[in-house]
């Protein structure tokens, strides 16, 4: 993977969500790539939506990238895409994790704790990362319709 200090990455989750968490962090640390950690600090339980705002919020206003993990990646994502400028996914495997990105320029990555294993976490986050949203014309057509949908509905 490419090292990139400048890559801006927020992580957060809940109580269900924070071991896989813990793992993810020591894998960017691992490979000297920087992120910030808005929480939850232990398995005790929490509401996944303060974690989804807080990393929505950020994702918004830096432009990089995000990582919600909570049991299935499900209600991180419903809430994380409440928020303008978000287009957060659930990824089950690396491939869903290289089509959000590339077809839909996804900047939330959502991912189950109780669902996937760390390994294969490992793998979604790493490709999630690498890959680039496509410059091709009929993915930013769709992705341009997206952004209407907000301005018309997130008054
Ligand atoms: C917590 O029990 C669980 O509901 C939550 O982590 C998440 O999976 C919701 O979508």
């Amino acid at each position: 993977m490419k090292e990139n200090s400048d890559m801006k990455i927020v992580i957060g989750s809940d109580h269900a969500g924070y071991e896989l968490k813990e793992a993810i962090k020591k894998h960017l640390s691992s490979k000297k790539i920087s992120f910030k950690d808005i929480g939850t600090d232990s398995s005790e339980s929490t509401d996944y939506p303060d974690y989804a705002k807080s990393v929505a919020l950020y994702v918004g206003k830096s432009g990089g990238l995000g990582i919600l993990i909570c049991g299935t990646g499900l209600g991180m994502c419903m809430a994380a895409n409440k928020f303008r400028e978000v287009r957060a996914a659930t990824c089950r495997d690396a491939n869903d994790a290289r089509m959000a990105r590339e077809h839909n320029n996804a900047n939330v990555l959502c991912l189950g704790g109780r669902t996937t294993d760390e390994g294969k976490a490992k793998e979604i986050v790493d490709t999630f990362i690498q890959t680039k949203a496509s410059p091709v014309d009929r993915h930013r057509k769709r992705l341009d319709k997206i952004a209407e949908i907000e301005e018309e509905n997130f008054k």
